[in-house]
């Protein structure tokens, strides 16, 4: 059994998840299969998917803290009940190369998550295939060396010609290799460490998008905040704009790496102060309890450490949104932009998108 169309969802920050995609893309061509490759952020899947064992969903994105970004998660659970529609999923994950040494990514419940709740929507799920892609973490490493990154995109291509095959002659693919690890680190990290992936999601993603500003390369074109596929950046100012980070960043980096004045920083002074002002929150809760309980000796009933966390957490929210504020209007000033600019090891480091993809392709629909 074949299909006989393809609608291939992708979310993507730096152009490696839209590369599986088009590389599925290609291989629906080769094989007479209508397909189409659409932007989570401009789809409307209620009018697009339709239920037919002859259609094939795909769902390509990149893996963030083992789990997809929560702008995939909210995707899958907008999408509409269809009794009997195949879905398949290609998270991509960092890989590192140096010289011999490989190590890979890992994608963990990146690669199980859809075909977990999509079930529920009547949703035939045919398996997965995570991919290993450059590394893109440029706020924390430089960009791999060209020579890496052409040698796992080979492999990458290598492995995509052999289960998009598969997967469009109708075959499932479930137990591979590849799926195995996942499945093995995804059902640990659940079972020893499940608070892992729910403190990436709540706090650990708004700590890092609170970490971007633009330093005094900025020329206030928009660009960042026109391509943002979260809508996460507002230029502020008239006379002089920049981009102001807002809470719904998700860290996927487009507009750090495709910005063309090199641009955009992931402070890492700053996040000094980021940290501290989480750090201090601890101590600050604590004597939050202690007083209210003075008046209020009921308190000590309900004070244990889920209560204490979920106190941290009102306080760190607005918090930080403050603190942002602040340092967007200091960062206005050019010696203090100067300063964290000289201060964050990002403005030291390459830039990486990958190789082919131009942020046309990650805006716009193909047919
Ligand atoms: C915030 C963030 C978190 C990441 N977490 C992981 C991870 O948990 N495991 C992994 O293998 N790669 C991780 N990566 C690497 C990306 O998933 C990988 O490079 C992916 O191919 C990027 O795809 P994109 O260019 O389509 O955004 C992370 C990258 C970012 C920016
Ligand atoms: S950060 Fe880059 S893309 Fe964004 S406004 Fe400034 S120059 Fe333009
Ligand atoms: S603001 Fe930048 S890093 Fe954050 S979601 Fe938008 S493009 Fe990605």
């Amino acid at each position: 059994m074949g299909y006989k169309k393809a609608k291939i969802y992708f979310l993507s920050g730096t152009g490696n998840s839209y590369r599986v995609a088009a590389w599925l893309h290609e291989a629906c061509g080769s094989k007479g299969i209508t397909s189409e490759i659409i932007p989570i952020n401009i789809a409307n899947p209620k009018e697009e998917i339709e239920a037919s064992p002859d259609n094939l969903i795909v769902l390509a994105y990149p893996t963030h803290g083992l789990l997809p970004p929560w702008s995939a998660v909210k995707f899958i659970f907008k999408m509409p009940f269809k009794k009997g529609a195949h879905i398949f999923c290609v998270p991509t994950r960092g890989c590192f190369r140096l010289g011999p040494l490989v190590v890979p990514g890992m994608a963990g419940i990146a690669s199980m998550l859809p075909a977990i709740i999509l079930p529920f929507k009547g949703y035939h799920p045919r398996g997965s295939v995570s991919f290993d892609m450059p590394a893109n973490m440029i706020s924390l490493h430089s960009r791999l060396s060209d020579k890496n990154i052409q040698r796992i995109l080979t492999n990458a291509k290598r492995k995509a010609d052999k289960f998009y095959q598969r997967l469009l002659s109708g075959k499932p693919v479930w137990f591979t290799l590849n799926n195995l690890w996942e499945y093995f680190w995804g059902i640990l990290l659940l079972v020893f460490y499940p608070l892992f992936p729910i403190a990436y999601l709540l706090l650990g993603r708004f700590f890092m998008g609170k970490m971007m500003f633009a330093n005094n390369n900025c020329i206030g074109c928009g660009v960042c905040a026109k391509s943002c596929p979260n809508g996460a950046i507002v230029m502020k100012g008239k006379e002089n704009p920049l981009p102001y980070w807002r809470y719904n960043c998700e860290h996927c980096l487009r507009c750090m790496n495709y910005c063309q004045q090199k641009a955009v920083e992931a402070g890492h002074s700053w996040a000094i102060i980021l940290y501290f002002i989480w750090v201090w929150g601890y101590p600050l809760t604590a004597y939050i309890f202690k007083f209210a309980a003075d008046y209020f000796p009921q308190i000590n009933y309900i004070k244990n450490w889920f209560t204490l966390v979920i106190v941290h957490a009102i306080y760190l929210y607005p918090a930080y949104i403050i603190a942002y504020f602040v340092f967007f209007n200091l960062i206005r000033i050019k010696p203090l932009n100067r300063i964290f600019t000289y201060t964050t090891i990002t403005h030291f480091y390459r830039r990486y998108n990958e190789p082919e993809t131009t942020l046309k392709d990650l805006l716009n629909k193909k047919q």
